[in-house]
């Protein structure tokens, strides 16, 4: 039985040569093309330290074929903490703890990178949620539209964080510009209603995240890779933000990114039989630009990864599934034919109440 699970991985790797290639991107080689996603763990201290429980994790997706993986996001600053027990990139004491937990992932010869970003109207820890404009931030509250003071210390502060996460081993930070955070809000239509040189047009928009880009690597140096998690769609203004995307990757290219991971705002509302939510924009977007390109969701088995190499996106990637199945990848490559994740979303949530991550297994 082993023989036979060791024939189908070399098959699997025969046949899809392509997903265990190592890929050079400017600053960074990483063994393979498969990503963990940026995936908030729930199971890190209120401290804001990531604990063992978030270290062992890693460990496992390092041990298990991931080539590259994204932390939950942390927050850059107090005001921008979404939740109680989110780990911070803020708090330079806990170097150590980190380094020990990237020292673990590199071990095994993977690559981990710290998602950085402050939370918007979705911080749920501050009493004065801040946002691009004046807006609605539950729980009965209001956040205040930032001032140019707010937005420049914002700046400072991804820049303090990206030389910490330096500082603690990761391989690189990728700014959180997705599913309606802080820098999200900026660059969409309808949450951006400011009439200075941080709303209006595409460049306006996106001008919060290009300085953030430019601060890192003033902080970190010109080498040190950031990358970029966008949506590849809109709620408001579908069409013109679509036409703004092609701007942006123009922008971000040009200020030195070190690869953008495309996701979108509706990706919890996709059935289980929907794959590859977003191929047709990862397509049309590596048809324009050179910018290596990572695509996220509903990506749930090999012949998904191949159709995603296909379109010419560089790397895969999967959040939801290594919930389920840290050890999908071998799983995948011993002839499961596809993730057991029924994207039923429980993951938001039910660990927080049960201590557990997925309705399809303990723990
Ligand atoms: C429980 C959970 C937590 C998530 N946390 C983050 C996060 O911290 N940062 C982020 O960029 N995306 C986060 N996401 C979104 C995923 O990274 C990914 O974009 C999305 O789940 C679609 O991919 P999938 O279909 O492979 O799950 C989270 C998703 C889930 C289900």
């Amino acid at each position: 039985m082993h023989c036979q699970l060791m024939e189908r991985g070399r098959e699997a790797i025969t046949e899809y040569k392509k997903m265990f290639e190592p890929i050079q991107l400017k600053h960074m080689t990483i063994k393979n093309r498969i990503v963990r996603s940026a995936t908030n763990s729930a199971m890190s201290n209120t401290d804001g330290s990531f604990s063992s429980l978030d270290a062992d994790m890693f460990e496992e997706l390092a041990a298990n074929q991931v080539g590259m993986m994204i932390t939950g996001h942390t927050y850059v600053s107090p005001q921008g903490q979404a939740k109680p027990n989110q780990p911070s990139m803020c708090k330079e004491k806990w170097v150590p703890v980190m380094k020990d937990m990237t020292d673990r992932v590199h071990s095994h010869g993977a690559k981990i990178v710290a998602q950085i970003s402050h939370a918007g109207a979705g911080a749920l820890v501050t009493d004065q949620p801040a946002a691009p404009s004046r807006m609605f931030a539950g729980g009965g509250r209001i956040a205040h539209a930032m001032t140019h003071e707010e937005i420049k210390d914002t700046v400072r502060a991804f820049g303090q964080s990206a030389l910490i996460a330096k500082q603690s081993g990761f391989d690189g930070v990728q700014v959180h510009v997705a599913h309606g955070f802080l820098l999200c809000e900026f660059v969409s239509y309808g949450y951006n209603q400011r009439t200075d040189e941080y709303g209006g047009s595409a460049d306006n928009r996106i001008r919060i995240v290009r300085e953030i880009i430019e601060e890192i690597k003033r902080t970190c140096g010109e080498e040190y890779p950031v990358f970029v998690k966008i949506n590849s769609n809109s709620y408001y203004e579908e069409d013109a933000y679509w036409q703004d995307m092609f701007r942006f990757v123009d922008i971000l290219e040009a200020v030195g990114a070190e690869a953008l991971e495309l996701s979108g705002y509706d990706f919890s509302s996709f059935p289980a039989s929907v794959h590859c939510f977003y191929l047709d924009r990862a397509a049309a977007l590596k048809k324009y630009s050179k910018l290596p390109l990572i695509l996220v969701g509903g990506i749930r088995n090999l012949e998904d990864m191949e159709k995603v190499l296909e379109v010419g996106a560089d790397m895969v990637s999967m959040a939801r599934p290594f919930i389920c199945e840290p050890d999908l990848i071998p799983r995948l490559m011993s002839g499961q034919k596809s993730s057991s994740c029924i994207n039923c979303n429980n993951c938001h949530g039910l660990f927080l109440r049960e201590g557990r991550r997925c309705i399809m297994h303990k723990g």
